[in-house]
């Protein structure tokens, strides 16, 4: 389908003998904001690993855009486009948030370091990074060391860095793991703030943001796709309440 950004056939994934990954089919659209939730152990971060090239699938294809991308390296895939973000923050503790986006921006851009006038590398990093730091907010951080910052204050300098390679599908694992209500909420904001006019792709255990945030939600119970629809056909749907949402969704 010309309409999808992302699309999975057949996916399979295993460690050994046990399958995690069991057969799934998924098409995420351009411009959606895609959010896959499922018990622990589904294989949700399994699933992000196989997109963003940090496992290679045991079968089946993943397409991305118009390209094959399944088995590719993570540094090459990130290239085409498609950027993540860790379920366990990914930042560099001792740097400064300055220094930390600094880092994914040169990181963006080394490969077209050649085609530039040396004397406009400097200058076109740091704006960059100026830019960045101003679009999530931490711009009164710059010189604080990342480790010592609060936690959503680190959640929001590891988006600033899945930004800074400009990728057209974004993948968030977890961005609300921990937080507190109000950075819950402060981040939920961030993100729909900084990815639009991008795919989003999240995974999510907090429902109230997966139903505020999401287009559309996909389900993954013990390695497969049970249902995937609107946030009101997820909620309404009677296989998706027995094996994941139960009662959380009732009231
Ligand atoms: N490298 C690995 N080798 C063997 N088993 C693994 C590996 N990575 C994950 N698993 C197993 O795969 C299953 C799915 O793990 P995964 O982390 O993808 O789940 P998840 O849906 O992200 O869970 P959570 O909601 O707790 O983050 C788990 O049983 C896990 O132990
Ligand atoms: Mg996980």
């Amino acid at each position: 389908m010309s309409d999808s950004i992302l699309s999975l056939v057949g996916l399979r994934k295993a460690f050994g003998a046990t399958e995690i990954i069991r057969g799934v089919d998924l098409d995420v659209r351009v411009g959606e904001r895609h959010a896959v939730i499922g018990p622990n152990g589904a294989g949700k971060s399994t699933l992000f690993h196989l997109i963003s090239g940090q496992l290679a699938p045991s079968s089946g294809s993943i397409r991305f855009e118009d390209r094959d991308i399944a088995g590719r390296s993570p540094q090459a895939i990130n290239r085409l486009g498609l950027a993540r973000s860790f379920q366990i923050t990914n930042i560099f503790p001792k740097l400064t948030t300055f220094e930390n986006v600094r880092l994914a921006v040169m990181r963006a851009y080394g490969m077209q370091y050649a085609f530039w006038r040396f004397i406009d590398r400097d200058r076109r990093i740091r704006d960059e990074t100026e830019r960045l730091l101003e679009l999530v907010r931490l711009r009164s951080r710059r010189n604080t060391v990342a480790g010592e910052m609060a936690y959503s204050e680190q959640r929001s300098l590891e988006i600033a860095m899945t930004l800074a390679s400009d990728p057209r599908l974004i993948l968030l694992d977890e961005p609300m793991a921990g937080m507190s209500n109000e950075e819950t909420a402060y981040t939920a904001q961030l993100i729909r703030d900084t990815t639009a006019g991008r795919t989003l792709m999240i995974v999510e255990h907090d429902m109230d943001v997966v139903f505020a945030l999401s287009d559309r939600i996909s389900v993954l119970v013990y390695g497969q796709v049970i249902a995937t629809g609107t946030p009101e056909a997820i909620r309404a749907d009677a296989g998706v309440r027995e094996a994941y949402l139960g009662d959380e969704v009732t009231a």
